[in-house]
């Protein structure tokens, strides 16, 4: 099935689109602002786009997470809220919801993804263990870090290079893999991290073949595979499109098969559950579970809410099984296509290919005349949101943070600006208008100075850093 492309769509007598399987039933006014108030606005949030106040954004690309909109379903299901404060029947709906799309057997419910990160981190890595990963996230690679674990980036070259048409730059690279078991031996491996659409990367998905084979060589050093499924369903579709022998089969049934070459996995339910919170942690191994059961209690709540409502289980619930439907995906990632293949189309610098969540700036390729470190992404960001209050995300080296061994910056090979799709909230209307303010900014980008730092955060800092113009 291949999607449609804004070259052809319009061009081709006879065509037949896709379109959105659902159609809305409640609307939500936008505000529009001028630009005189929004270098007010950026002013006061320190030119990083996460202090700015959502009522002075126009259409929101922050992020993919906790902003989906909830189908009709999801809304009733919040009626059915069973708010006991233990065994919930919302949780055993999860529960099952999990174990029959994911085909994990174990499930704990949390109260997003950096809580069930915490409590896997701490459980099973030992200080000075090695976290071997597909690129870092930054939750991720911190608590990693904050358990005592050593990331270590094994993904494939290709991922850190933009340009790049691999069709799945998230795969791990083995031969990295097997190296770093080879120099510090597979009992200094807590485990490997494996992400589905790799978010750092541009969300860029993992091979079926390269999941198939880690799993292998794994197993020949007796190492865990643990699999961060925020985006996975996104992952699967990339399969069907893009891998050879999956076209014939549902995202559902791709996704069984490769959360069955992984041991456990934790979720960010905000993303692809399509929810506003939520997260959970599933494992098929019985201790583990017991240990990390007994630590749900400690940081996130009784091991049958963990942090969450009946209410928001069951439209958790309802969200698993609406977004693995083929049809889900198919207009999920289209409209992503969409935007990135109108500014393909106009010479725009973007990650290539075009990945499932967002649309990644090249903001290294806008300024080439900037320095690292005068924060070109932070700075692409700030330039887009002035022309038309359209916020995005910087995921360059404000994101990457500080090596914790020297204190020095990460210097991440990719410096990007990130447009975040959020689900099933924006029109195609929108796309346009979020394409042709790109191009205002790409066309004005030789004037532009960058930022600098002047407040910093301890941890994960891209969040409430402030920034003066240089
Ligand atoms: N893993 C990945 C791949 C993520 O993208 C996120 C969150 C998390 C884990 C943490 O989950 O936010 O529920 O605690 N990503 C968001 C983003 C914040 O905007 O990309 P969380």
């Amino acid at each position: 099935m291949s999607q449609p492309t804004s070259q052809t769509m319009g061009q081709q007598f006879g065509r037949r689109s896709w379109a959105e399987p659902w159609k809305i039933k409640m609307v939500e006014p936008l505000t529009v602002t001028t630009r005189a108030e929004r270098e007010k606005c950026l002013a006061e949030a320190g030119y990083n786009t996460f202090l700015l106040h959502s009522d002075d954004v126009y259409i929101d690309l922050l992020t993919d997470s906790g902003t989906s909109a909830m189908s009709d379903r999801q809304w009733a299901g919040m009626m059915l809220g069973d708010e006991a404060y233990a065994g919930s029947r919302n949780f055993y709906n999860l529960e099952a919801a999990i174990q029959e799309t994911y085909g994990y057997q174990h499930i704990l419910p949390t109260h997003q993804g950096r809580g069930a990160e915490h409590l896997i981190s701490r459980t099973v890595i030992k200080p000075g263990q090695l976290v071997p990963g597909n690129m870092y996230f930054t939750t991720t690679r911190l608590h990693q870090e904050l358990a005592g674990g050593v990331f270590h980036d094994v993904i494939i070259d290709e991922a850190h290079d933009p340009t790049s048409l691999h069709p799945f730059k998230g795969n791990i690279d083995l031969d990295k893999l097997q190296a770093l078991i080879d120099a510090h031996g597979a009992a200094q491996i807590a485990y490997v991290s494996v992400a589905g659409t790799v978010n750092m990367a541009g969300g860029q998905p993992v091979s079926m073949a390269n999941i198939k084979a880690l799993r292998a060589l794994c197993d020949r050093h007796g190492i865990k595979v643990y699999l961060d499924a925020t985006r996975m369903m996104e992952n699967c579709w990339f399969i069907q499109q893009r891998e050879e022998g999956h076209a014939d089969r549902s995202v559902a049934q791709i996704l069984r098969e490769f959360c069955s070459y992984t041991d456990a996995a934790w979720m960010s339910a905000k993303k692809d559950n399509l929810v506003n919170i939520g997260g959970w942690l599933a494992v098929n191994d019985w201790a583990l579970f017991e240990e990390l059961r007994n630590l749900v209690v400690v940081y996130e709540g009784l091991h049958t809410y963990g942090g969450l409502a009946g209410r928001d289980m069951e439209a958790m619930a309802i969200g698993i099984r609406e977004s693995v439907r083929d049809d889900h995906l198919r207009s999920r990632i289209g409209q992503v296509l969409y935007l990135g293949e109108l500014l393909t189309d106009w010479r725009i610098p973007i990650v290539q290919p075009i990945g499932g969540h967002a649309i990644f700036l090249d903001a290294r390729a806008f300024y080439p005349h900037l320095q690292q470190t005068d924060f070109p992404a932070q700075t692409l960001a700030a330039e887009l949101y002035l022309d038309s209050g359209i916020r995005a995300m910087e995921r360059g080296i404000a994101s990457a943070g500080r090596d914790p061994r020297t204190g020095d910056h990460y210097y991440p090979k990719l410096e990007l600006a990130r447009l975040t799709i959020p689900r099933r909230v924006y029109t195609q209307a929108h796309m346009d208008v979020i394409a042709e303010s790109v191009k205002a900014v790409w066309d004005g980008r030789e004037s532009v100075r960058g930022l600098k730092m002047v407040y910093e955060p301890k941890y994960l800092r891209f969040f409430q850093a402030r920034f003066e113009r240089l």
